[in-house]
Formats: structure tokens, sequence, C-alpha cells
């Protein structure tokens, strides 16, 4: 059906309307969900894709035995604490996860009873609406730029980046070697390699590629992953070597929260400046505030 014989056939059903239910039909039209998938842009689609594909390569919680450290640190949390994967999983799929039996949001207070609270989720991945609020409101035209993601994991900034900026190279940096292949079978099957590239490297030997870089992305890359004094050693190298004038960090959470625990020495307000972000923006209705508001932008003095 043509555009116009489209509009035809809705003003059509409108006049059909009984009288007294006109007005919820116009509200059912202007709040329902059921039309998001016609809504979703192409960008959106592909990401979806990804992240199914993913899906079918990992574990449901999204970790591998062969990052330990993670697995020790997620339990060693004061809360219960589960892995769900916000770039894999959004909340109706995790819905649907929760009545199927595969997934909990809660852990019982009291074995066998049904006296339950929230367990606390993180996320070692960016969620598709963090992506879009990062290569559409955080950051610049990335024209002819080279961003890098220092620790890159599914590749979720990387490809985010391919198809929501113009910058010119996209570099993930990652320590894990399971994840940078599937990163890389992602790359290939959505060729993406013609600006796409991931290091299987841990940062601190990659100094004159993080030299290199207009802009670095670090979504809470070192936490779960290292221990103290490798988390201290690696964030002076990384104070150390990021010094190009203008280049742009984006980082999450905060700066002063990633380093309010570890003795660094750095002087944050010599190295960076931070770059006020407007976070009440409307992205779909999944948009999360809250988890918007964890990405801070900061230039290099
Ligand atoms: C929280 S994930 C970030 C995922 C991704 N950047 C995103 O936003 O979707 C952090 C990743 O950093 C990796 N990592 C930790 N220390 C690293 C290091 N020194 N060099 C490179 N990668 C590192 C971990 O293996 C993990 O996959």
């Amino acid at each position: 059906m043509e555009l116009a014989a489209a509009k035809a056939a809705i003003h059509d059903v409108l006049k059909k309307v009984a009288s007294d239910h006109f007005v919820q039909l116009v509200e059912w039209l202007k709040t329902t969900n059921d039309f998001d998938e016609y809504c979703a842009d192409n960008n959106e689609i592909l990401l979806r894709s990804i992240a199914e594909d993913l899906r079918g390569c990992l574990p449901i919680g999204a970790m591998l035995s062969s990052e330990p450290l993670a697995f020790k640190k997620t339990q060693q949390n004061p809360e219960p604490t589960v892995h769900i994967d916000a770039f894999l999983f959004d909340d109706d799929l995790i819905d649907s996860l929760c009545e199927k039996g595969k997934m909990s949001r809660n852990y019982c207070l009291s074995c066998g009873s049904h006296k339950t609270a929230p367990l606390a989720f993180i996320s070692h991945s960016f969620s598709p609406l963090e992506i879009k609020f990062l290569f559409h409101h955080v950051l610049p035209d990335l024209s002819g730029k080279i961003l890098i993601d220092v620790g890159s994991r599914l590749g979720a900034v990387l490809f985010g980046g391919y198809l929501y900026s113009a910058a010119s190279q996209i570099i993930g940096v990652e320590i894990n070697a399971d994840f940078c292949q599937l990163q890389q079978v992602m790359i290939e099957k959505y060729q993406f390699s013609d600006k796409v590239q991931v290091v299987c490297a841990d940062i601190c030997t990659r100094g004159s590629l993080l030299k290199s870089a207009d802009v670095i992305v670090m979504n809470n890359v070192f936490e779960y992953f290292l221990d103290k004094e490798e988390q201290i050693r690696t964030w002076q190298f990384i104070c150390f070597t990021l010094k190009k004038k203008g280049a742009l960090l984006v980082t999450a959470p905060s700066l002063q929260e990633s380093l309010s625990q570890l003795q660094t020495g750095i002087q944050l307000n010599q190295w960076v400046q931070e770059v006020p972000l407007d976070y009440n923006v409307y992205l779909g209705r999944e948009t999360d505030v809250d988890a918007l508001k964890q990405l801070h932008l900061y230039e290099v003095l």
C-alpha cells in the first residue's frame, strides 16, 4: 500500500470509531509500545541483531570462565548481585526469561519462603540506549577522528561507533582473548572491518595507540577485572600517557568515583576538565536517566 492510501485507510478507521471510545483510542495511539518495532531505526535493528548473535555464543550470564576475578568480585558485593549484560538483554527480554525461570530479579531472604528481595544488577556493557546517548548527545561530530574503547568486551561501543558516528577509526583494546575473538567474528559478519579493529592486549602495553586517540571511552574498565594494585598502576599509566590536549575522555562512572578508593596520586584538575552534559534527553520508552547520569565527559588539558 502506498503512503497516501495508508493515510486514507487510517482516517477511515478513525471515522468508524464510536465517539465515546475515540479519546481512549487516541491516547492508546500516543502511548502504546505496539509500534516500537516499526519505529526503530536501521541502526537499532542492526545492534539488536548483533546482540542476538552474541547471546547465541555466550552463557546467559555473559561472563566467561576466563575471567575468574570478575566472578569473585561480583560475589563479594555487599548485596546479592548478578551480572546481566545490558547490551544483550533489555527489560522485555529479562521479563520473558524470568517468566521461563531462566533468570530472576529476586533472591530468597529465608530459603523456601516467598520472602524475597530484589537482586542488584550490574552490567559489563553499555546498553543500546547508553550507546545512542554516547554518540548522539555526549560526543561531538567525530569525522576523521580516532576513537579507542579501553576494554571493549563484546564490542558494543565499537559497533555503536560504526553505526552512529563518523569516526574514521574505532579501536577496541581488550585484555580477554575470548572476548576479542567474539568481537572479531561480529566485525567480520557485519562488515565493520573498514573502520573497526580489535587489539587483544593489556592497555598498558599500547601507549602509542592510546596517545593517537582523539576520543577514549572507559566504561568501568578495571573495577571488576583487576586487583587494587593493578588498578592503581593502570590508572597512573593512563593519566601519564593521555596528554593530547583537547582529547576527549568518556568514563562511566565519573573519574572522581573510579579513583576515590584508589591511592593513585592523580591530580584530576591538572589532567582533565569535566564538560557538563544534558542528561534530560528522551531516547525511547526505556530511557533510564539514572543510567545515563553514569556517563561523564572530560577534555584533556
Ligand atoms: C566493563 S567492560 C567494558 C565493556 C565495553 N567497553 C562497553 O562499554 O560495553 C570492561 C572490559 O575491560 C577489560 N579490561 C580490564 N582491564 C583491561 C586492561 N588492562 N586492558 C584492556 N582491557 C581490559 C575486561 O576484560 C572487560 O571486558
